[in-house]
């Protein structure tokens, strides 16, 4: 079987623009570093030499302790932070800004509270300059995917934090990205809804084919949506390991007592006591 991601080695050539090795791989990181300057102290090194490939349709979870950078690693993806060093290849195409067919969900879920949930998620069709006459009807069947039919019209204060972020999370789908990047989409849902949600959309991404890249810091949820996760250590974030969960999809709530998953859950536990992700 073809690993759907591979861990790279750090580049041994500069990138320059328009001389990237052409790659099979959908999102590729090359030696990416970041480090923020702080107004006052020592500068924080978030990211050392990270370096990773995605391959089209491949669902790839990060786990790390808190702080190792894997939002940063995501948004660096996503084009809304630059990396110090190293680069990042979207699709064939060096990332140096938010792209059109990446879709984002953030840690918190960023809802404009004057919109109502069906507005929401039309906002990605509003600021692509799109018409929204051609999304309305796939806005809904999204907020149906997600058990929101009934909410169309409601505001996001009138909504639970999980209901809110299953908006975001249409919003992200709304106009069908080839990339999604979710940052801890499900970390305000209760543990039952969280469990329903985690099914239902590796359904979605299974069956829209969206390569999707999920941060995460449950290891079930992430063992349980990928073919891949991807381990981190403790900042300066690097990938410590990837341990693939070789087992079919889309997952339903069986899979959570499968061997497989067992196995592959157990490996990410062991790679992040190996590498610091705990604390003793
Ligand atoms: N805009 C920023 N300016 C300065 N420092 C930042 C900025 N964003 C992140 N950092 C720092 O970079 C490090 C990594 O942050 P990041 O948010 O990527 O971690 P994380 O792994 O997503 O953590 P968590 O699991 O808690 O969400 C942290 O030390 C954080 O303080
Ligand atoms: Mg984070």
């Amino acid at each position: 079987m073809v690993s759907p991601i591979v861990e790279a080695p750090a580049p041994t050539v500069s990138s320059t623009p328009g001389l990237l090795p052409p790659s099979r791989s959908q999102v590729s990181v090359r030696g990416v570093g970041k480090r923020f300057a702080a107004r006052k102290g020592a500068a924080v090194v978030a990211l050392e030499q990270v370096s990773l490939d995605i391959l089209p349709g491949a669902f790839v979870s990060v786990v790390g302790p808190s702080g190792c950078g894997k939002s940063t690693l995501l948004l660096a993806i996503a084009g809304l932070e630059r990396p110090t060093s190293g680069s990042i290849v979207v699709e064939g195409e060096e990332v140096k800004g938010p792209f059109p067919r990446m879709g984002i969900a953030f840690q918190r879920d960023s809802l404009l509270e004057w919109r109502t949930v069906l507005d929401n998620v039309l906002l990605q069709a509003d600021l692509r300059g799109r018409s929204r006459s051609g999304y309305i009807e796939r806005g809904r069947a999204l907020l149906q995917m997600v058990g929101l039919e009934a909410f169309a019209s409601h505001y996001p204060h009138e909504l639970s934090g999980g209901m809110r972020q299953r908006v975001a999370l249409c919003r992200a789908l709304l106009h069908e990205p080839t990339l999604l990047l979710l940052d801890e989409p499900f970390g305000a849902v209760d543990a039952l809804t969280r469990e329903q949600l985690n099914v239902d959309v590796s359904g979605i991404c299974e069956v829209s084919n969206v390569t999707t890249m999920l941060v995460t810091h449950d290891i079930n949820e992430a063992v349980f949506m990928a073919d891949a996760v991807v381990v981190m250590t403790s900042r300066p974030g690097t990938v410590a390991g990837i341990v693939e969960v070789d087992a079919p999809k889309p997952r339903t709530h069986g899979f959570r007592s499968d061997p497989a998953f067992l196995r592959a859950a157990t490996a990410v536990r062991e790679l992040l006591e190996a590498t610091g992700g705990f604390r003793r």
